[in-house]
């Protein structure tokens, strides 16, 4: 039974069959008489668990032998700086392209010009990050030329603080220049096609597993081209971590073992098609009870509107944020944690990620329904 009605960012709600089986063999993993955390990366047990949840999520997001995954530390933050640091083809010149839409892609952006040439082909920001960049791919056809030499062309699917998503799917003229993108706040809500990206990178701690783990998955041809342009640390080399089954140093185990236990947790449910429907409605419902009411709203253009990350803010004058403070004070009386908006933008924010279930997500229609009507 769930305690809290948990729509925290992140690290967020784990499945509460995940955690029970790991109380439940937290002590001793299936008879060896120690627990996970206890027992060598190299131990037959360990690599046993690896290598299924590895399996498992290649079946999950239908990954081809194409790809490597790799099992990283770091969090996405290390991936702002790998992703330049390895992309770096030798008849390419060195540099990279970049889609700004609100503050992760911004962090990413400004790493990457500490380590390589950026262009910034499309922008939201003079937006306020509440769109996709105007004329994106006409944007995208007009680089058309540049983009064939230029190393990759990076973007945030989701954006978990200003709550924009990319449609699935969604078509971008990049030609053949790789696609990468950070899927941190969005993996594995929805299908999606692999084989459209050069790269994908997440932090596990939003639909993965807790975090201290960082899925990358990268395609072959993208691994080991990092040398020939100077030094790049042992740890943030691609070629090293695929060379190694990322166990070039002491893994992160127990937060592998558990995202192994999310990945069946997933399968379990029906895969993705089944995470993804559902994922749907609770997004559905919950941006109809905001529009619907009188006191709140998302800002977001709703072509765009984020599946996982629904921010929504007071829409009328709130001096001293007294209606948003107590919004959020009776949402802790009832149990609902993490609905405070991200310090960087403040307002509110439920998170709607898969281990967050129908039940909570109507309760949550009911809490601003029910404000709605006693504040309005
Ligand atoms: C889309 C996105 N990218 C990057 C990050 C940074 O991730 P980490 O804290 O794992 O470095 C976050 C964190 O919330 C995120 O949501």
């Amino acid at each position: 039974m769930d305690l809290k009605h948990n729509f925290g960012a992140g690290p967020a709600k784990l499945p509460p069959a995940v955690l029970e089986t790991a109380r439940r063999q937290l002590l001793d993993y299936q008879g060896t008489g120690i627990s996970v955390m206890e027992m060598s990366h190299r131990s037959k047990e360990f690599q046993t668990i690896a290598s299924k949840c590895e399996q498992d999520l290649r079946e999950i997001l239908s990954i081809s032998d194409n790809y490597a995954v790799l099992f990283m530390q770091g969090g996405a933050t290390t991936q702002f700086s790998c992703v330049p640091l390895n992309i770096n083809r030798s008849d390419i010149s060195p540099r990279a392209a970049y889609i700004d839409t609100g503050f992760w892609s911004d962090r990413a952006i400004a790493e990457a010009k500490r380590l390589t040439k950026v262009e910034v082909i499309a922008e939201s920001r003079s937006q306020s990050y509440r769109s996709l960049p105007l004329d994106l791919n006409a944007k995208l056809e007009a680089a058309r030329e540049r983009l064939a030499d230029t190393q990759y062309l990076h973007f945030t699917d989701n954006e978990t603080i200003h709550g924009i998503e990319f449609p699935p799917a969604y078509d971008f003229k990049n030609g053949d220049c790789p696609l990468i993108s950070d899927m941190s706040s969005n993996i594995m809500s929805r299908q999606i096609d692999v084989s459209r990206y050069g790269l994908i990178y997440a932090g596990a701690q939003k639909n993965m597993g807790p975090s201290g783990l960082t899925i990358v998955i990268v395609r072959k041809d993208l691994i080991g081209l990092a040398h020939p342009q100077g030094p790049i640390p042992y740890l943030l080399d691609y070629k090293v971590l695929a060379d190694n089954d990322s166990m070039a140093n002491t893994p992160p185990t127990f937060a592998w073992y558990l995202c192994g236990l999310v990945c069946q947790w997933v399968k379990d449910q029906g895969g993705l098609a089944a995470i993804e429907a559902m994922n749907e409605e609770k997004a559905k419902i919950l941006y109809q009870a905001i529009d619907e009411s009188r006191l709140f709203e998302n800002p977001v253009d709703p072509a765009y509107r984020s599946r996982m990350n629904v921010p929504f803010v007071i829409k009328r004058s709130d001096p001293d944020k007294k209606i948003e403070k107590a919004f959020l004070a009776q949402a802790d009386k009832q149990g609902f944690i993490g609905l405070a908006g991200h310090r960087a933008v403040g307002g509110m924010r439920a998170s709607l990620y898969n281990a967050v279930d129908l039940d909570s997500t109507k309760a949550l229609c009911q809490l601003i329904r029910q404000f709605d009507k006693d504040f309005a």
